[in-house]
C-alpha cells in the first residue's frame, strides 16, 4: 500500500477515535467534569495541605488535564482561572514549560489557524534559542518541543516560523541568504532522516546524493560541502527523536512509490523507438541508455502532467505522458548528442511496456506519483523560491 494512504488511514482512525470517545462521554460538559473529578482525586491523594496554594495547583493540575484532553478548553480554563494571562506571550510559556502536558496535544494547538493561535506559536518560536547551534541540532531542539502534526499547512507554518528564527539566531554569523534556504534544508534533513533510519526506505542516500539533493538552494548558490557533510554524519549517527512516536513517521509522505524497468520510448522529434531504462523516484521520471549509466539521458519532472493509454501501430502496451493544463510542451530535459543538456521537446512522451500487466503497473505507479501530494507541493514551491538566484 502507498505510503502516503498508510499515512491517511491512521489519520482517519485517529480523528475517528477522537469522535467516538466524545460520544462515549456524551457530552463535553461530562468529560470536563470527569476530568476535573480526577485531578481533584489526585490532588487529594499527594495529601496537599489547604489554602490558596493548594487550591491554584489543584486548577493547574486541572487545567493541564483539561489541555491534554481538549487544547483550546485547557488554556480557556487556564485564562477563566487566572493562572495564565490572555497574552499569546503567557500561553506560550506554558506550552514552552510543556510540565504535565501531551505534546500532540501541544502540536495541535499550536497548528491551529487563528490569530491568537497564530501569535502563540510565534512566541513559542522565539522562546527557543538557537545561537550557536547547527540546524540540525536546533531541529532537534524544536521538534522535540512537540509533536509536528500531519497536516501540510499547519507543517508549513511551523517550519517556515523554525526557519525564520534560526536564521535570526545566527545574527551575521550565517550560511543562509534566506529563511528558505533554511526551510528547505530542514526538510532535506527530516527526509535524509527517514531514508537512512526508516527500514522500510531500502536505497539509502549517499553522502554525495545529499549534497546533490541540496545543490542551488541558497538563491542559486550551494551550501559549503562542510555544513552539508556535518548534518548529514550528524543525522547518520542519531535518528531524530520525536515525541508520542508511533512508528508512523509523518514524513514518510514524502516517499512517492518507486518503479524502475525498461521501457521503449518514442522521440519527440523523430518517431523512432529507443529501448531505456526508467526510473521513477521523487516525483521525476528519470531515463537511462544503460542500467548502469550514472547520469540519465533524460528527466521528466511529473509536474503538471497526465497519464493515459494509447494505441500504436507500430508497438504494443504503450501509454503516453502529456502536459495537462492547456501547456503545448512537457517541461523536461535531456542530454543531447554532445551531451549538452537541453530542453525537452515533447507534447507527448510515448512509451510501450513488455506486456499489459507492466503498462498497468507503471501507468499506476506513474498515477500515484502524478496525484496530488500537498506536502511535496508545498515542498516544491519552496524549492523553487530558495534556488531564485538574487536579483541584482
Ligand atoms: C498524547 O496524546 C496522544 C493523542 O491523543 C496519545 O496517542 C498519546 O498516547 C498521549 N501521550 C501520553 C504520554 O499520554
Ligand atoms: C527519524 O527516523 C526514525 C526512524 O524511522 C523515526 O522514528 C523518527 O520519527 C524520525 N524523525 C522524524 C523527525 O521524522
Ligand atoms: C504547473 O502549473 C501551475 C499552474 O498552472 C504553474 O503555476 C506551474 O508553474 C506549472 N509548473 C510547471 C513545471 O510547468
Amino acid at each position: 500500500m502507498c505510503s502516503c494512504v498508510r499515512v491517511c488511514a491512521s489519520f482517519l482512525i485517529h480523528s475517528l477515535f477522537r469522535t467516538c470517545f466524545c460520544d462515549l462521554c456524551s457530552n463535553v460538559q461530562l468529560k470536563d467534569d470527569l476530568c476535573e473529578v480526577v485531578s481533584e482525586m489526585e490532588t487529594l491523594d499527594s495529601g496537599e495541605d489547604g489554602g490558596k496554594n493548594s487550591n491554584k495547583a489543584k486548577m493547574m493540575s486541572i487545567g493541564r488535564k483539561k489541555f491534554n484532553m481538549d487544547p483550546k478548553k485547557g488554556i480557556e480554563y487556564l485564562i477563566e482561572k487566572g493562572l495564565l494571562q490572555h497574552t499569546a506571550e503567557s500561553v506560550a510559556q506554558f506550552l514552552h514549560k510543556g510540565e504535565g502536558l501531551n505534546k500532540t496535544a501541544i502540536g495541535d494547538y499550536l497548528g491551529e489557524k487563528n490569530d491568537f493561535n497564530e501569535q502563540v506559536l510565534q512566541a513559542f518560536v522565539e522562546l527557543h534559542d538557537f545561537k550557536d547551534l547547527i540546524l540540525v541540532e536546533a531541529l532537534r531542539q524544536f521538534l522535540w518541543s512537540f509533536r509536528l502534526p500531519g497536516e501540510a499547512q499547519k507543517i508549513d507554518r511551523m517550519m517556515e516560523c523554525f526557519a525564520k528564527r534560526y536564521c535570526e539566531c545566527q545574527g551575521d554569523n550565517k550560511f543562509f541568504e534566506n529563511s528558505d534556504t533554511c526551510y528547505v534544508l530542514s526538510f532535506a534533513i527530516i527526509m535524509l532522516n527517514t531514508s537512512l533510519h526508516n527500514p522500510s526506505v531500502k536505497e539509502k542516500p549517499s553522502i554525495e546524493q545529499f549534497i546533490n539533493m541540496n545543490r542551488g538552494i541558497n538563491q542559486g548558490q550551494d551550501l559549503p560541502r562542510q555544513l552539508l557533510e556535518s548534518l548529514y554524519n550528524n543525522i547518520k549517527a542519531e535518528p531524530f527523536k520525536i515525541p508520542e512516536d508511533d512508528g508512523n513517521d509523518l514524513m514518510h509522505t514524502f516517499f512517492n512509490p518507486d518503479k524502475e524497468g525498461w521501457l521503449w520510448k518514442q522521440g519527440g522529434r523523430y518517431k523512432s523507438w529507443k529501448r531505456r531504462w526508467f526510473i521513477l523516484n521523487d516525483n521525476c521520471l528519470y531515463y537511462f541508455e544503460y542500467t548502469t549509466d550514472k547520469e540519465p539521458r533524460g528527466i521528466i519532472p511529473l509536474e503538471n502532467i497526465s497519464i493515459r493509454e494509447c494505441t500504436d501501430r507500430q508497438k504494443q502496451y504503450c501509454f503516453e505522458l502529456y502536459a495537462s493544463g492547456g501547456a503545448d510542451f512537457i517541461k523536461a530535459c535531456k542530454t543531447d548528442s554532445e551531451g549538452k543538456v537541453v530542453e525537452g521537446k515533447h507534447t507527448v512522451y510515448r512509451m510501450s511496456a513488455s506486456s499489459d500487466e507492466e503498462r498497468k503497473e507503471w501507468i499506476q505507479r506513474l498515477t500515484q506519483s502524478i496525484s496530488h501530494n500537498p506536502f511535496y507541493d508545498m515542498l516544491a514551491s519552496r524549492k523553487r523560491k530558495a534556488q531564485l538566484y538574487a536579483k541584482n
